[in-house]
């Protein structure tokens, strides 16, 4: 059976990963309390003891607005500190390396989407973390194993998503103006982590590689506006909704126009609005 480390076991996508596990497989969670990748000792000391054959590194710093002020250190410290440490150890023990990446490690110029292998150019501070713990990871550990991906939904209860946000403002709401300006691919985390699941389950075939798994959209993918109204013809509620633009609604960290990725990888996403049928369904 082979083990898996998971690290940032209390966040969303591990949550989803680990509702998901599969037989063969034993998955190992860390929360920070217990290993914070930011102490390469701790790191060390937790991966030997696991006797891990996998590292899937979910922990990170998510708060792109935060990372351009309060939390400049935090994401430094996290998204790229934290990641090294965990694919030099990974490379010193000799087993399997996964970390997730962002969207956000491009400047959104694109349209149509990006490829794995397009050049990057962060915009924001998380961005950059994200791209240069991915840079340092590769040369570290160059059978490390980058998954990147964008704009999250799933988890429990006690994580925070566009979706859930969205229907609860509509309890109390009868407007809402949403951006319609930034173009992306909404990825529900269930099938991220079956996503997840399939390279594990054939790593060989992985290693060394930068993936791109999102859900599928066409063109130049979606925006928070068709977002919203999806989510409300499928939950059937009643909200007028009006377009906005970024300029309008003002946020600490630029973000990207154009940031779908074209997925080129043999692992198979579904269409966005299945995902979003599937999350909605669920009691
Ligand atoms: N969410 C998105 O829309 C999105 C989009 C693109 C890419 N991603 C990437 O996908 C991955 C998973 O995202 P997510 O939304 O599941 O994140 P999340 O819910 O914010 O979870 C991240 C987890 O990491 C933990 N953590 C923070 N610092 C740590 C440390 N030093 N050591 C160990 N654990 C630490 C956090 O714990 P605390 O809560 O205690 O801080 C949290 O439980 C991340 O790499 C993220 O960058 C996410």
């Amino acid at each position: 059976m082979k083990r898996i480390l998971l690290t940032g076991a209390k966040g969303m996508l591990a949550h989803d990963f680990m509702e998901s596990q599969k037989e063969r497989f034993e998955i190992i969670p860390f929360d920070r309390d217990y290993l914070d990748i930011t102490d390469i000792q701790q790191v060390e000391q937790r991966v030997q003891e696991s006797q891990a054959d996998i590292i899937l590194n979910c922990a990170a710093y998510t708060n792109v607005d935060g990372a351009e002020d309060t939390g400049k250190k935090m994401n430094l410290d996290i998204n790229v500190l934290g990641v090294f440490n965990l694919a030099k150890i990974a490379n010193r023990q000799n087993i399997d390396f996964i970390t997730l990446s962002t969207d956000y490690v491009f400047d959104g110029t694109k349209e149509g989407g990006y490829n794995e292998n397009d050049e990057q150019n962060p915009i924001n501070n998380y961005g950059l973390a994200k791209y240069l713990g991915e840079k340092l990871a590769c040369e570290v550990n160059p059978q490390s194993i980058i998954v990147r991906t964008s704009w999250l939904y799933g988890g429990g209860n006690e994580h925070k998503n566009f979706v859930n946000t969205m229907l609860k403002l509509s309890e109390t709401r009868n407007e809402l103006r949403v951006i319609n300006d930034q173009f992306w691919s909404p990825t529900y985390v269930m099938d991220l982590s079956q996503a997840l699941w399939d390279i594990i389950g054939n790593i060989d075939t992985f290693r060394g590689k930068i993936l791109h798994l999102s859900n599928e959209t066409s063109n130049n993918g979606i925006t928070w506006f068709d977002f919203a109204s999806e989510i409300f013809k499928m939950a059937d509620r009643k909200i007028n909704l009006t377009p906005c633009t970024t300029e309008e609604y003002q946020t600490k960290a630029v973000r990207p126009k154009f940031s779908k990725m074209n997925n080129n990888s043999s692992v198979q996403m579904r269409n966005w609005k299945e995902g979003l049928r599937e999350y909605l369904s669920k009691p």
